[in-house]
């Protein structure tokens, strides 16, 4: 397995488009695939504006934006990842959709290449085994918003390699990222302890326990956090939350983990935070 060099995305949502940033400003060359001419577009554009305004900002000068664009291609055929060295899948979260598309990135993608998730709580080993290369598959879990937030989780099912868990190790790195190596259960580190904290936010609201920007101020002034769990939940997605908790209580069957009925209600109303304009908040 030689070095990463090159890396396709399959996914042009929020993640998608902030791990293309992230790989291509890191020196990978940066194939993302969207199902649509239209979401490989905006891929590209939404870089185009976040690198301007990097450049406004001074933080990296104009030769350096157009070098990050240059090494970016958008795509609509998952035909053009044959080549990569690496491809990191981050579509909706749903285990059906994910099993299907790695039993395709394994017909399409060089016998060589390395084949991750971007899953925040699915089983990865349920990804591996839809491959015949199950000792190539690992989880690389980043972090909302991409290219500001430092950790990455690299998820380690029992079927990978000590060689694709070191090559993932090192694309993190590369990444500027603190990479840190976890066993594949739901939710890994972070998503199982933070997860919990926001479904009980929204239970306390339910109780009428306080309001919810009184929630958030309390959180974020309480604790020092940087957003309150509502703002969070907005940032995040509801119906990836709601995707999270109900992979966390179909692994633990931990009462904290059972998804209450508001966010519930919220995803089937089609309220799901930012990405949509509304969500606990108005955007
Ligand atoms: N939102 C977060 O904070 C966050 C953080 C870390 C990891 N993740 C993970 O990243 C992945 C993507 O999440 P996101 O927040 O970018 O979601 P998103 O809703 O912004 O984007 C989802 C993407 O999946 C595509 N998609 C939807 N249905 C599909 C299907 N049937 N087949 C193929 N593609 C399909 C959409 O077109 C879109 O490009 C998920 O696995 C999620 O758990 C999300």
């Amino acid at each position: 397995m030689g070095d990463i060099i090159s890396v396709g995305i399959v996914g042009s949502g929020i993640m998608g488009s902030g791990l293309a940033e992230v790989a291509a400003r890191s020196g990978y060359d940066v194939i993302v695939r969207s199902r649509t001419t239209a979401g490989a577009d905006a891929v590209v554009a939404g870089l185009t504006k976040s690198l301007d305004k990097q450049v406004s900002k001074e933080r990296i000068t104009l030769d350096e934006r157009d070098a990050v664009l240059a090494r970016v291609t958008a795509t609509d055929h998952l035909g053009k990842l044959a080549d990569c060295d690496l491809v990191i899948e981050s579509v909706v979260e749903d285990l059906a959709v994910k099993q299907e598309l790695f039993s395709e990135l394994e017909q399409i993608v060089k016998p060589s290449g390395i084949l991750a998730t971007n899953t925040s709580t699915l089983p990865v080993i349920e990804l591996a085994m839809a491959t015949q290369r199950p000792d190539q598959v690992c989880g690389i879990h980043f972090f909302n918003p991409a290219p500001m937030i430092n950790l990455v989780e690299i998820i380690k099912p029992i079927t990978a390699s000590d060689d694709t868990i070191k090559s993932a190790l090192a694309f993190a790195t590369t990444c500027g990222k603190d990479a840190v190596e976890v066993v594949d259960r739901a939710g890994f580190v972070v998503n199982a302890l933070l997860f919990p904290y926001l479904n009980n936010a929204v239970r306390m609201y339910e109780q009428g326990t306080a309001t919810m920007d009184d929630i958030d101020t309390a959180m974020r002034g309480g604790c020092n956090f940087p957003m309150g769990p509502f703002a969070l939940l907005d940032l995040v997605g509801l119906d990836t939350s709601l995707a999270i908790l109900d992979a966390l209580y179909d692994e633990f069957r931990d009462s904290n983990y059972a998804a209450v009925s508001t966010l519930r209600r919220k995803v089937a109303a089609g309220q799901l935070g930012r990405k949509t304009g509304h969500g606990f908040n108005q955007y």
